[in-house]
């Protein structure tokens, strides 16, 4: 499919360039020292990205541990209220520490192992990256430091201490709001010193080349699946792709799948307070272009044109960038990105848990009240929305900051 002429035939072989840029989005703006230890991580992906031993053992991990392929269910009751478009959800809450991100984690820390590491670092914001490292790091036999902020580490306090359990360093960080780009920036200044023993698995679509397309690569699993399973149910594409942004990994997951088919695709940013500057995460929305944590992307800004302070109910999408890859297909048209406010991703959280039995996380919550606003301006079609976790880790903040509805 061409869409502002790029060739999505062969999207994946040009995007990123050899230099990790998706148009002008992208790159490594890193210390000359980092470059060198990023430049091994490359040349070690793009070997085993190659090697069936590596690709054997990741797909024997999925099926075997990870409990992949995670279904799609068709959301009956929720669609029937709606009226006459029909939505499902892919659903990542499924796979195992209940969240996407275990796809890259297992990927990641595959490849610490093959570079001879011995230790692997990362920031967390809801603590599902965190987990997920944890788990993988457990796995491989590897230690694992996990930088979060002191914000988070009060509001998802049950993935602190599953962390802990399965052997994690949680690493409290103090500085600024105490949030998901304190942590990275903690992340980042340990890894500057540790780089010789550790890798820093970075949670999303985000940093230096090659994480975000690495990741991508990790997390594209998800759409190969959807794209196949909603096939297989209904016979027919679907008419729309949706997931929330924060950094971009489900979505680039999930978007990677629909990408060269005649599907609408949407990026939900979180809009929290309003639209006033720190009072929402939506970067994409309201940001311009900047450079911060080694990639080019689009931004949102303070006065100083630093990373401005940002907020959002859900603590793994308060972050004031996105992917690099996000920005190029943002500008391209081919993914519209909108926002959901806090009020209406707290109605969604309880709209699924109630009529359909499931209970998603409050990231993946912004996705669900998309799809639902969606579905009430079309006048048929289906929706396929990706359920990127579960909400466990959300249910104590709910209730005590909202209560039973
Ligand atoms: C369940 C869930 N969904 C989404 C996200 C946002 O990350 P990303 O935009 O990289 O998918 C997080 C981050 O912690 C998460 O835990």
């Amino acid at each position: 499919m061409q869409f502002n002429h790029i060739d999505f035939d062969t999207y994946f072989k040009n995007y990123p360039d050899a230099d990790g840029f998706f148009g002008k989005y992208g790159g490594s703006y890193i210390p000359q020292e980092l470059q060198t230890a990023m430049d091994e991580i490359t040349e070690a992906y793009y070997t085993i990205c190659k090697s069936s031993k590596f690709i054997s053992e990741l797909r024997r991990i999925r099926k075997e541990f990870q409990g992949r392929p995670t279904p799609v269910s068709y959301l009956e009751r929720l669609s029937a209220r709606l009226g006459n478009v029909q939505l499902y959800v892919k659903r990542e809450d499924l796979n195992h520490t209940g969240a996407h991100k275990l796809n890259h984690c297992m990927g990641e820390a595959l490849l610490a192992k093959y570079m001879g590491k011995k230790k692997v670092i990362a920031e967390t914001g809801a603590g599902q990256h965190g987990v997920a490292l944890a788990t993988a790091a457990a796995y491989f036999g590897l230690s694992c430091d996990i930088y979060m902020g002191a914000v988070d580490i009060k509001k998802q306090a049950p993935n602190v201490a599953r962390m802990k359990i399965l052997g994690a360093n949680v690493i409290e960080v103090t500085d600024g709001l105490q949030t998901l780009k304190e942590a990275v920036d903690a992340a980042f200044m340990a890894y500057c010193k540790e780089y010789k023993d550790a890798i820093y698995c970075i949670g999303s679509v985000v940093g230096p080349h090659p994480f975000p397309m690495m990741v991508r690569d990790f997390q594209s699993i998800v759409g190969i699946e959807a794209r196949e399973q909603f096939i297989e149910m209904t016979g027919e594409l679907p008419d729309a792709v949706v997931a929330c942004v924060g950094g971009g990994s489900n979505a680039m997951g999930i978007f990677s799948g629909f990408l060269n088919d005649p599907v609408d695709i949407y990026g939900v940013e979180p809009l929290g307070r309003g639209p006033a500057l720190g009072d929402h995460a939506a970067s994409l929305a309201y940001g311009s272009e900047g450079i911060m944590h080694g990639f080019n992307s689009i931004m949102l800004k303070d006065a100083d044109g630093g990373p401005a302070p940002v907020y959002s109910v859900a603590s793994g999408l308060d972050y004031p960038s996105s992917g690099p890859e996000h920005a190029f297909l943002h500008d391209l048209g081919r993914v519209k990105y909108d926002v959901i406010s806090d009020d209406e991703t707290i109605d969604a959280f309880f709209a699924l848990s109630r009529m359909e039995g499931i209970i998603p996380a409050i990231e993946s919550s912004h996705a669900v009240a998309y799809g639902i606003k969606l579905a009430k301006q079309m006048n048929n079609g289906s929706i396929l929305i990706n359920l990127s976790g579960r909400g466990d880790k959300d249910m104590d903040y709910i209730i005590e900051k909202y209560g039973i509805r």
